[in-house]
């Protein structure tokens, strides 16, 4: 179980949904859903996650140190889908924890005249992957973004070999501004990544 001494609390943020998906604030008790998704290869090497010579399983360990990354980041959220069931003692209706997404560099973004984030996001189950859930995640995301947040840019990385995540980025809006050389190792093999970014106005609904 997570240490509740060594990790803080998670900010609130607010929590957004669709009726589909929801976004809501980190709970420390996610470090179980996340123990529970464990390690899908071909998704963390599409995070840029080698692997190689790495002890096999997920453990209790790498969900804390999970937990812990995600938390660096005052603006991180939960991907969940709602779950039937009971209200929880503090009212927060039951979901299922499938993933995460972030915006990083917020708070240096409130600066004046520096409004630019970086997203993050990895659905983590790859039971769900292609049926339209990362995609709302985002639309879910973007106007609270470019909204009350207030960013004027929002910008990322992703392998080139990421051709899903590119083509859901374009969709979105995103341009690919630039390509870094031979970033990542996979395999044995080395991959570019794409430097993409997005502009409020160029935000596609
Ligand atoms: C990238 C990610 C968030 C997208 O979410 P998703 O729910 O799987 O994707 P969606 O179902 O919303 O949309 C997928 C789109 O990509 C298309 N697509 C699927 N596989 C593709 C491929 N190999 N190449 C190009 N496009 C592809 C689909 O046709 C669909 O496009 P359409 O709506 O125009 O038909 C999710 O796949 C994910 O988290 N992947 C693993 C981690 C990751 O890659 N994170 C991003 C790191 S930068």
């Amino acid at each position: 179980m997570a240490d509740a001494d060594a990790i803080p609390a998670p900010m609130i943020v607010p929590t957004l949904g669709d009726g589909v998906v929801i976004l809501r604030p980190l709970r420390l008790d996610d470090v179980v859903a996340r123990l529970a998704l464990g390690r899908d290869l071909e998704i963390h090497r599409l995070m840029g996650w080698d692997g190689s010579g790495a002890p096999a399983g997920y453990t209790q360990a790498d969900a804390d140190l999970w937990m812990a990354d995600q938390l660096k980041f005052p603006y991180s959220w939960a991907i969940a889908l709602p779950e039937p069931g009971v209200k929880g003692p503090d009212g927060s209706l039951p979901d299922r924890m499938i993933g995460s997404v972030r915006l990083g560099g917020v708070n240096d973004a409130l600066a004046p005249g520096l409004r630019t984030a970086s997203l993050g996001i990895g659905l983590l189950d790859p039971g769900v992957l292609d049926r339209g859930l990362g995609m709302r995640a985002m639309r879910l995301l973007f106007p609270y973004a470019f909204g009350p947040l207030g960013l004027h840019r929002i910008g990322l990385r992703v392998l080139a070999i990421n051709t899903r995540a590119v083509h859901c980025y374009e969709k979105l809006g995103f341009q690919i501004e630039g390509r870094e050389r031979q970033t990542y190792s996979l395999l044995g093999q080395w991959h570019d990544s794409l430097v993409m970014g997005l502009l409020a106005q160029e935000y596609r609904v």
